[in-house]
């Protein structure tokens, strides 16, 4: 995340060099609203501050320059796509106005058809939401929010440098299910400096109590350049173990599992097909379209990625230029690689002859892999070392 990309010129039109088969596959659009109220200690994701950005930039000034993307998608594309999911990811887009939201969609309606029944996520902090804010974004199309809790315990959200506190979680969930939402996640982080076996214990049995029908739980990434980071250099907090955050890894699977949640990508559980279809899209190498500042795109075997500040991606775009700064193009090698190493995060696996025989026997030896059907799927010593499964499997 933190790697600079470099990638080759893209070009000035946002032309693609191959649109054929769109329609053939998924294609989705993610929507990168980069503001926040307070930046988190941990978190290096293109998100800005008020105090960071210019009178121009500041976010009522986000859906302009999102409709103009919007634009630009169709002249490219040139095509009647059906959109499959939509995401609106951050930052924090339940800082938007709700109405800012429901404009948005409304113009992608108007240009494109919407798959019956589509997933509309959008990501929200637990101190953002309110009963007005998610009777319209429901009203809206929005049918799925993921929650931003992390953890529970009050000394975790102090070091990760939350906004929130545990109360917002359960008022949250509360909220959403009175105004109708059927269809949300509670997003988890373990491994922060300082939570014990126990804190996680109790965060992952409070998630469990408001019955959410999604989870994610993501290992703490500590990133230089980040105040987390600086800490870190500084020795005033220490990074956790390799086998402390397996272990938490491990509580996670067994608690969930025994809840009747199961697995379905290495960071995801979920109850029934509850899935996060957008989620879906990107490890099946789908196409998708990523709107707003520093967003990533993939079209058939092109990735391209926008100038991260707001002030140059609106600024391309008032100019009637792509805001993409960047672009590759992928090999068939590595379109192959890739796929292989996506898929087999996913629960259902990679089809076993898609790898070399002897690479198969040594991961299967090794516990890190079996095989069901003609599939291969990971173990759960495979899940917690998939780098080294994904090192073979690209062999
Ligand atoms: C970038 S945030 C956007 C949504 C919202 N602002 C929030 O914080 O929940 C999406 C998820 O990424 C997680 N995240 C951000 N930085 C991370 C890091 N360094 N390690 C692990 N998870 C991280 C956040 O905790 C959050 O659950
Ligand atoms: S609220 Fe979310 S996006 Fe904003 S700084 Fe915190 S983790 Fe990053």
């Amino acid at each position: 995340m933190a790697a600079l990309l470099e990638g080759d010129p893209a070009p000035i039109d946002g032309e693609l060099p191959n649109k054929s088969d769109l329609k053939s596959k998924p294609f989705s659009l993610y929507v990168h609203v980069p503001y926040c109220a307070k930046r988190c200690g941990y978190c290096d994701f293109n998100t800005y501050v008020p105090s960071e950005l210019d009178k121009d930039d500041q976010i009522q000034s986000w859906l302009t320059s999102a409709i103009k993307e919007l634009d630009l998608i169709k002249k490219v594309t040139n095509q009647d796509l059906v959109i499959d999911t939509i995401f609106f990811g951050g930052g924090t887009p339940s800082l938007l106005e709700p109405e800012v939201i429901n404009e948005f969609l409304e113009n992608v309606s108007r240009r494109y058809s919407l798959k019956p029944k589509i997933e509309i996520t959008l990501e929200a902090n637990p101190d953002t939401i309110t009963q007005e804010k998610s009777d319209y974004w429901l009203a809206s199309g929005v049918n799925r929010i993921s929650i931003g809790m992390q953890s529970s315990t009050k000394n975790v959200l102090q070091t990760l440098d939350r906004t929130h506190n545990p109360e917002n979680v359960l008022n949250s969930v509360k909220i959403l299910k009175d105004a109708g939402f059927i269809n949300y996640s509670l997003d988890l982080i373990y491994g922060t400096p300082g939570e014990s076996l126990e804190d996680w214990d109790k965060t992952l049995n409070d998630a469990l109590a408001l019955e959410p029908p999604h989870i994610s739980a993501y290992s703490l990434v500590i990133e230089p350049g980040t105040k987390m980071g600086a800490q870190l250099n500084r020795g005033e907090i220490s990074n956790v173990s390799d086998d402390d955050a397996a272990d938490k890894y491990s509580l996670a699977e067994q608690v969930f599992s025994s809840r009747k949640y199961e697995w379905y990508e290495i960071s995801n559980w979920s109850r029934s097909e509850m899935q996060c279809q957008h989620n879906l899209n990107y490890w099946r190498g789908n196409n998708w379209w990523g709107i707003g500042p520093g967003a990533h795109s993939h079209i058939n075997g092109v990735r391209w990625w926008n100038e991260k500040l707001p002030k140059n991606w609106r600024e391309k775009l008032t100019r009637n230029q792509s805001p993409a700064l960047a672009r590759e193009i992928l090999s068939e090698r590595q379109i192959k690689d890739e796929n292989l190493m996506l898929l087999s995060r996913l629960r259902k696996g990679i089809k076993s002859k898609e790898v070399k025989s002897s690479a198969r026997n040594s991961l299967i030896e090794q516990g890190l892999i079996y095989e069901e059907s003609e599939n291969i799927v990971l173990t759960l010593k495979g899940r917690l070392l998939a780098d080294v499964v994904f090192r073979h499997l690209s062999e």
